[in-house]
């Protein structure tokens, strides 16, 4: 064998391959991924994936609020292997870890949900799909091999809501997610100073940033409109879906609504968004498989506590009766090994995988669970723990 047929092999098959290892390759951690997003994506985009609510004050705090726990170390463990699986809902999972639900993934890359579903697939772990999503439910199904959740929104029209628990059912999830922080959207200020549209329109700030990230307008103009394709069948143009999305979100949602959906489900249901000891417990009185301790990453109601000072706490109070998920926050493995030392089944990211989309579609996000997962066998490894139902609180200690 000649040393250029050597040379031929090793080579990746085409330069854009080739582009997209290198620019990977130089992301060592989210925060990497976070500014190659940064660069890649125009403003508005980046701003509408990395912003929170009005201050950004959870948003902030969410992160700082992980940093405050330290870890304490037991050394000579024997920690040779590492054990990182788990259960999550009573389906084994590789990593303590699930994709949290996202809404319009195709501004950040032409292949939005799907790249994600497929990454996810590739290691294994559940995603969970928005209402919002920009890829139909049934699209997202057909391409999936990790376990598929649904994260519904109620609609005033509640026989939507009730199409679309059907419809989750049918294409296969395991698990309905209701998210409960979004009564009314939060205010993310940041979105409205860039006068930010879904889908983006062509105006003279666009084209002008357009220049600036030709990759991105061509992947977005060149392919299908970015809709909301969950709900896209009830009205016929992008710009009357936002109309109807603005008048649909049902702000007298109440707890007497659990009921029915628990029951239209019929299987694992989970509330995402709890704060507070009386919510869980409500929760768990109301017989639901879990609860995502989350503040939505910072994006809903500013102010509120970082979820993972609260985890502990809601975890003593209800968590014996369901599993208690967090999100809100995780960057490193070593916050995903904090969560459960607290008490948390599993963590779940979004900013993390959203970050990865945009710098390079399912490769990208495929890249953000190798990190997280290298550096959660790491930290385990440095701590003395060899498998995950091994970390508890004496793992962790409060500053
Ligand atoms: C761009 C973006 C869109 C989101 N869309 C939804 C959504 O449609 N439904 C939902 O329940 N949560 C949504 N979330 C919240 C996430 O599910 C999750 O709670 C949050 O991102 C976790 O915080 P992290 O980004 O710090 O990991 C969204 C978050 C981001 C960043």
């Amino acid at each position: 064998v000649k040393p250029a047929e050597i040379a031929a092999l090793l080579r990746p098959r085409t330069p854009e391959l080739n582009a997209v290892r290198r620019r990977l390759a130089r992301c060592h951690a989210v925060a990497d991924l976070r500014a190659t997003a940064r660069q890649r994506l125009p403003r508005g985009v980046f701003d509408y994936i990395d912003g929170g609510a009005e201050d950004e004050v959870s948003l902030r705090r969410n992160q700082a609020a992980f940093a405050e726990i330290d870890l304490v170390p037991s050394y000579l463990q024997g920690v040779a292997d590492v054990d990182l699986g788990t259960t999550i809902l009573g389906v084994p999972s590789p990593l303590p870890l699930a994709l949290a639900p996202t809404g319009f993934s195709r501004m950040m890359h032409p292949d939005g949900e799907l790249a994600v579903a497929r990454a996810a697939g590739r290691s294994g772990l559940a995603y969970a799909v928005s209402t919002m999503a920009t890829t139909s439910i049934e699209d997202i199904a057909e391409v999936a091999t990790g376990p598929l959740w649904f994260q519904l929104y109620v609609w005033r029209d509640r026989g939507l809501s009730k199409e679309l628990i059907d419809r989750a059912k049918s294409a296969g999830c395991h698990a309905l997610m209701l998210t409960v922080d979004t009564p009314v959207p939060g205010a993310r200020e940041r979105d409205l100073r860039n006068g930010l549209t879904i889908p983006p329109e062509l105006t003279v700030r666009t084209l002008l940033d357009g220049a600036r990230h030709p990759h991105w307008w061509w992947g977005l103009l060149t392919t299908e409109s970015v809709t909301f394709a969950n709900v896209s069948n009830r009205a016929a143009e992008p710009s009357g879906v936002m109309a109807y999305v603005a008048r649909q979100f049902d702000p007298a949602l109440s707890w007497d609504d659990i009921g029915w959906m628990v029951d239209a489900w019929g299987g694992p249901f989970v509330m995402k968004g709890i704060l507070s000891i009386d919510d869980a417990e409500r929760a768990a009185s109301l017989g639901v498989s879990g609860i995502v301790v989350s503040n939505h990453g910072g994006r809903q109601l500013d102010h509120t506590p970082p979820p993972v000072a609260v985890l502990p706490d809601i975890v003593d109070a209800v968590g014996d009766r369901l599993e208690v998920l967090v999100d809100s926050g995780v960057r490193r493995g070593s916050d995903i090994v904090k969560a459960l030392a607290l008490g948390a089944r599993a963590a779940m990211i979004g900013r993390p995988y959203l970050y990865g989309l945009g710098v390079a579609g399912e490769q990208g996000v495929a890249h953000s669970i190798d990190i997280l997962s290298a550096e959660l066998r790491r930290t385990m490894q440095l701590l003395g723990v060899a498998s995950v139902d091994q970390l508890s609180r004496t793992t962790v200690q409060r500053r």
